[in-house]
C-alpha cells in the first residue's frame, strides 16, 4: 500500500467526486428517514494543504484553488462546505464532508486499510465506528445497512492492475445484498477502453439503474496519465443527471486548460 491520499487531496478528482458527493447526500438527507453512509476507502478524513504532501506535489492548485473564489452557481453548496472546513488551509475528505452533512439520526461508518491513516482517521473521528479491513470484505459485511437506506462510497486507490475488476465485483456484491442503496464508485480514466470494460462488467453482473458522470481534462488516449476520472452512481436520486451534469459542466469551465478533447458527460450505464 504505497498510495496516500495527502498526496493528493483538493485535485481535480477530489472536487469532483466531492461536488456530486455533497449533491449526493444532499438528496439523500431530504427525506425523514435515517440514512446510513458507509465509506470504506476513507484516508484520513481531512488534508491540511500547507503540508509536505500537499505542496510536495501542488496538486490542488489545479484543483480547489481555482473554485474558492465562486459564490454562485452549481458549485456553490460543495464550496460552502469545502469553506466551513478551513480551505484553503484545510481540505475537507469524503469523511469530513459526511459528518458535516449527516444529521443527528444518521450513522456513518468509516473504514481505511493502511495502519497509519487509519490511526489517524480514528484521532480525528471520535465517536464513529472507524474500521480496518479491506474495503471490499468491509462492504460485503456491513451491508444491507440497518436503516435499509444510504450511500456506500467506494474510492479505492487503483494502484492494483485489476482495480476495476474487483470493483466492479463488489458493487455486484452489495447489489446482491442490498438493491435499494446508493452506491457511488471513483475511477481513473486514462485511456476509454478499461471504463468501457468496466460499464461492460456492471452490465454482465446484472446492476440496474446506473449512472456514470465523467470528467476529462483533455482527450481520454495517453494510458500513462490520469485525463479525467468518474463517479458511477448506482439507484441515483432523482435529478442526477441534470443537476450533477450542471456540476461537471461547472467544474469543467473552471478546471480545463482549454486542451483538446476536454469536456464531460453524463452517461447510463443500465437502465432502471
Ligand atoms: C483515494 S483514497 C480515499 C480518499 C477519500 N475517499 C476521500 O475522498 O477523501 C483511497 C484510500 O483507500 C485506502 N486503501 C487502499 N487499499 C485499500 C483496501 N484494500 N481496503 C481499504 N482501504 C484501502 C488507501 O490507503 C487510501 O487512503
Amino acid at each position: 500500500m504505497n498510495y496516500r491520499h495527502a498526496f493528493h487531496a483538493g485535485n481535480f478528482a477530489d472536487c469532483m467526486k466531492h461536488a456530486l458527493l455533497v449533491w449526493l447526500l444532499r438528496m439523500l438527507t431530504r427525506k425523514p428517514t435515517p440514512i446510513r453512509v458507509l465509506d470504506v476507502h476513507a484516508g484520513i478524513g481531512a488534508y491540511d494543504l500547507s503540508g509536505p504532501e500537499a505542496v510536495r506535489t501542488g496538486e490542488w492548485h489545479e484543483g480547489i484553488a481555482r473554485l474558492l473564489a465562486l459564490n454562485s452557481g452549481p458549485l456553490v453548496d460543495y464550496l460552502d462546505v469545502v469553506r466551513a472546513a478551513g480551505a484553503p488551509r484545510c481540505y475537507p475528505g469524503s469523511p469530513a464532508i459526511a459528518r458535516a452533512l449527516l444529521r443527528p439520526i444518521d450513522t456513518l461508518v468509516l473504514n481505511e486499510l493502511h495502519p497509519e491513516d487509519h490511526a489517524t482517521l480514528k484521532r480525528a473521528f471520535k465517536g464513529v465506528a472507524v474500521h480496518q479491513r479491506d474495503a471490499y470484505e468491509c462492504a460485503r459485511a456491513l451491508t444491507p445497512f440497518p436503516e435499509r437506506r444510504g450511500l456506500l462510497l467506494l474510492d479505492p486507490p487503483f494502484e492494483q492492475g485489476d482495480e476495476f475488476a474487483r470493483l466492479a465485483e463488489g458493487m455486484a456484491t452489495v447489489w446482491q445484498r442490498a438493491r435499494g442503496h446508493v452506491q457511488a464508485a471513483w475511477y481513473p480514466i486514462k485511456n476509454m477502453a478499461p471504463v468501457i470494460q468496466f460499464h461492460q462488467a456492471l452490465r454482465d453482473a446484472g446492476l440496474r439503474d446506473v449512472v456514470a458522470a465523467e470528467l476529462w481534462l483533455r482527450e481520454p488516449t495517453d494510458a500513462t496519465r490520469l485525463n479525467g476520472c468518474g463517479l458511477v452512481v448506482v439507484n441515483p436520486p432523482w435529478g442526477f443527471e441534470a443537476e450533477g451534469g450542471a456540476i461537471l459542466a461547472a467544474l469543467s469551465e473552471r478546471l480545463s486548460d482549454g486542451e483538446a478533447g476536454a469536456g464531460w458527460r453524463m452517461h447510463r450505464v443500465a437502465d432502471e
